[in-house]
C-alpha cells in the first residue's frame, strides 16, 4: 500500500481528538472543508474521483473515540472507532429511537445490525442529515449535554435538532425521518478500508 497518506491534522476536542485525514490511493477525494475545484479546472483523474471513485482509508492510527473524515462523491464520510463501552450502550437506546433495527433506513445488508457496521468497533457513515442535508456534529460526550439529559454519545444536527446515536440511528421525535446512511464499503486489510466499493463482501 503506497502513496496513501497525504496529510494529517489533529485538533483537541473536549479531551478527545478529531482527526481529519486526507487519503489518497484508489480515489482520493480530500479533506472535508477544502473547496472542490470546479469541474473545468479538474484534471481527468480529479474528475473521475469527484464522480465517485472508491476512497481508500488507512485507519491504523484511529484510536478509540476518534473520528476521521474523508470525502467520497463530494460528501463527508465519517469513520469512527467506537469504544467497548459505547457499543454496549447501543442496545439500551432502542426505546428512544425511531428505527432501531434500521428497517426503513439505508445501509448495505452487511451493516443492518445493531452496530450498523462490518466490524463492531468501526462505524462508517455518510455525514449528511437525512432531514434536509446539513452535516451533523460528532458529540462523543456521555451524560448531561445541552440537548439531552442522558446522552450516550452520537451526532447532533444543529440545523433543526435531529439527534443520532453512535450507530447513526435517529432518535424519535426529531425531524430526520431515517437513520444516517451507511455507504458501501469493505476492508482491504485489517487497517485499510475501501469506501464506495463492496464488491467482495456483497458477492
Ligand atoms: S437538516 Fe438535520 S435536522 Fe434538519
Amino acid at each position: 500500500m503506497t502513496d496513501r497518506h497525504m496529510d494529517y491534522k489533529q485538533v483537541d476536542h473536549k479531551r478527545r481528538r478529531l482527526l481529519t485525514i486526507a487519503t489518497s490511493g484508489v480515489g482520493l477525494a480530500g479533506v472535508v472543508g477544502l473547496a472542490i475545484p470546479f469541474a473545468g479546472s479538474m484534471s481527468p483523474s480529479e474528475k473521475a474521483k469527484a464522480a465517485g471513485a472508491p476512497v481508500e482509508v488507512d485507519i491504523s492510527k484511529l484510536e478509540s473515540g476518534q473520528q476521521l473524515i474523508v470525502k467520497w462523491r463530494g460528501k463527508p464520510v465519517w469513520v469512527i472507532r467506537r469504544s467497548r463501552e459505547s457499543l454496549e450502550m447501543l442496545a439500551d437506546l432502542n426505546d428512544r429511537l425511531l428505527d432501531p433495527s434500521s428497517k426503513n433506513s439505508q445501509q448495505p445488508d452487511y451493516a443492518q445490525n445493531i452496530y450498523r457496521s462490518i466490524k463492531q468497533e468501526v462505524l462508517v457513515l455518510v455525514g449528511i442529515c437525512t432531514h434536509l442535508g446539513c452535516s451533523p456534529k460528532y458529540q462523543p460526550e456521555i451524560g448531561i449535554v445541552p440537548f439531552d439529559d442522558d446522552w450516550k454519545g452520537g451526532f447532533l444536527c444543529a440545523c433543526h435538532g435531529s439527534k443520532f446515536d453512535l450507530a447513526g440511528r435517529v432518535y424519535s421525535g426529531v425531524p430526520a425521518p431515517s437513520n444516517l446512511v451507511v455507504p458501501p464499503h469493505q476492508y482491504l486489510s485489517d487497517n485499510v478500508l475501501l469506501i464506495g466499493d463492496d464488491e467482495k463482501v456483497s458477492s
